[in-house]
């Protein structure tokens, strides 16, 4: 895997952003694979920025995020879908049919499971993945665990994430539970991005790129795909030999 330091998050939201309108460019049906949080709001100004200088238009790409809230209506502005209609889909041309969730209240989640499978296949597979990561090590919401799971699950979230998360629920609980792509599906990608900006990040990248791959440190798994690269503030590299 490649590890990149820069200066600031907002350097890395241009680096990663200019990468993506890039391949838009290139590649105007790519498929794309997105992350919610706080971590690539950057990443999405500069896409909205582009954008609206018309340097690249979304009209023809798919785009697939990676978890949803489970118990939380998709309209209530913490879900992961009112994030990114606030932070980047309402800001470009993407078609809303091109907009790909899991669904948090679906009834069967193995069904939905398969059908967000089946859909990022017949998509022709994600191109590129963008990746937070929790203070844990998650990504998505693949929790520590005894496994890797392959597709979209049902997952309890972690103390260590409720407490990060909660404070952006001001008017409910957050709920406990999530669907999440399972580390398999994110690994299907062609090329994955990870981004961690920010001192809480760091023991999560010390023991993703230097620690033993376990399904303890989710993260870990991506030294065994061949097209990963990590953006870091100096913080977030902190710990790093
Ligand atoms: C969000 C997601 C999570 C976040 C991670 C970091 O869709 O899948 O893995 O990327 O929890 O969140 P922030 O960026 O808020 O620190």
């Amino acid at each position: 895997m490649n590890v990149l330091i820069y200066d600031s998050a907002e350097v890395i939201g241009q680096v990663v952003g200019k990468l993506f309108c890039d391949h838009v460019n290139n590649a105007p049906k790519a498929c794309l694979g997105l992350a919610t949080g706080v971590t690539p709001i950057p990443t999405y100004n500069y896409i909205a920025e582009e954008y609206a200088k018309g340097k690249v238009s979304f009209s023809n790409v798919t785009t697939f995020n990676l978890d949803e809230y489970c118990d939380l209506p998709r309209e209530h502005r913490n879900s992961f879908y009112s994030f990114m209609m606030d932070n980047l889909f309402s800001k470009i041309d993407i078609k809303p049919e091109n907009i790909n969730f899991l669904d948090g209240n679906a009834a069967d989640v193995e069904a939905e499971s398969r059908r967000y499978a089946q859909k990022i296949e017949a998509a022709g597979g994600i191109d590129i993945q963008l990746l937070g990561i929790g203070r844990n090590g998650h990504i998505g919401f693949n929790e520590p665990s005894d496994k890797f799971t392959d597709e979209a699950f049902k997952v309890k979230l972690t103390d260590s994430t409720i407490e990060a998360n909660s404070v952006f629920f001001d008017d409910i609980p957050m709920p406990h539970f999530a669907i999440t792509m399972g580390i398999g599906s994110i690994m299907r990608a062609k090329k994955i991005l990870l981004i961690a900006t920010g001192e809480s990040k760091a023991q999560a990248i010390k023991n993703t790129v230097e620690g033993e791959v376990t399904p303890q440190n989710p993260a870990s798994i991506l030294n065994q795909h061949p097209d990963v690269t990590i953006y870091l503030d100096r913080a977030a590299a902190s710990l790093l030999k």
